[in-house]
């Protein structure tokens, strides 16, 4: 198999339908954080789509990320998640970089993401260079869902050089497919009610 980055450590690919079980296992193990709760069969759809990344460390399995390389070059992170034991060793810094340089190449100008404060994510996402633009309170997990973003260097080719905010935060809530339709739903009516339009 083809890697998109091995430092005879961490090794980094593309999701194959073999990678499924892991990743699916994995994503229960954070179920109750506040954005994995999606049904089994998307994460196969996705991984069949070509949208989520798998890694491992040495011979472990170490965890996948789930994103997306949408028309409007606004990237998202639906997902990142990297197995408990191996935390802390930049597993997740790593994998970062390896998406950001996919991110680059597919001509993307941003990321972002949403993260819960009670999650490890929270501390982690400042160091790999994501920056806050928006709260809302959390659902599961209490404390507050924080949307991240970052511009990639895509970016300084743009006429207007944008800000991280115009990575619009709306735009998260609304397509965050962790959600359940009617909750959704209730965001998608709430946001049109506020007279706040996507674009
Ligand atoms: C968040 C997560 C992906 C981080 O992965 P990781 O491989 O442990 O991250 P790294 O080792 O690259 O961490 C880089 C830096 O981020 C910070 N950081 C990461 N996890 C942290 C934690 N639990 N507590 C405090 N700081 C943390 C530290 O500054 C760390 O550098 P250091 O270890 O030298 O101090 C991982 O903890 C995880 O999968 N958590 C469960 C799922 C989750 O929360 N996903 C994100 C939801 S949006």
């Amino acid at each position: 198999m083809k890697h998109l980055y091995d430092d005879k450590t961490i090794r980094v690919w593309i999701a194959q339908d073999s990678d499924y079980k892991f990743i699916l296992q994995l994503c229960k193990q954070y179920r109750d954080f506040e954005f994995f709760y999606v049904p089994d069969e998307s994460l196969k759809y996705e991984i069949q789509k070509g949208n989520i990344i798998a890694f491992d460390y040495n011979v472990f399995e170490a965890g996948y990320i789930w994103v997306t390389f949408p028309k409007n070059f606004k990237s998202r992170i639906n997902q990142l998640a990297v197995d408990r034991e191996l935390w802390r060793k930049k597993v997740g810094s790593t994998v970062i970089k390896v998406y950001e340089q996919l991110a680059n190449k597919a001509g993307m100008w941003g990321s972002y993401l949403t993260c819960n404060t009670n999650t490890p994510g929270n501390d982690f996402w400042p160091t790999v260079g994501y920056k806050e633009i928006g709260r809302k309170e959390g659902l599961h997990r209490k404390g507050f869902n924080l949307i991240w973003g970052k511009l990639l260097s895509n970016s300084n080719n743009l006429l207007f050089k944008p800000m991280v905010t115009d990575i619009k935060s709306v735009e998260s809530y609304v397509n965050q497919s962790s959600i359940s339709v009617s909750v959704r739903r209730k965001k998608e009516e709430a946001i049109i009610q506020q007279g706040i339009f996507l674009f």
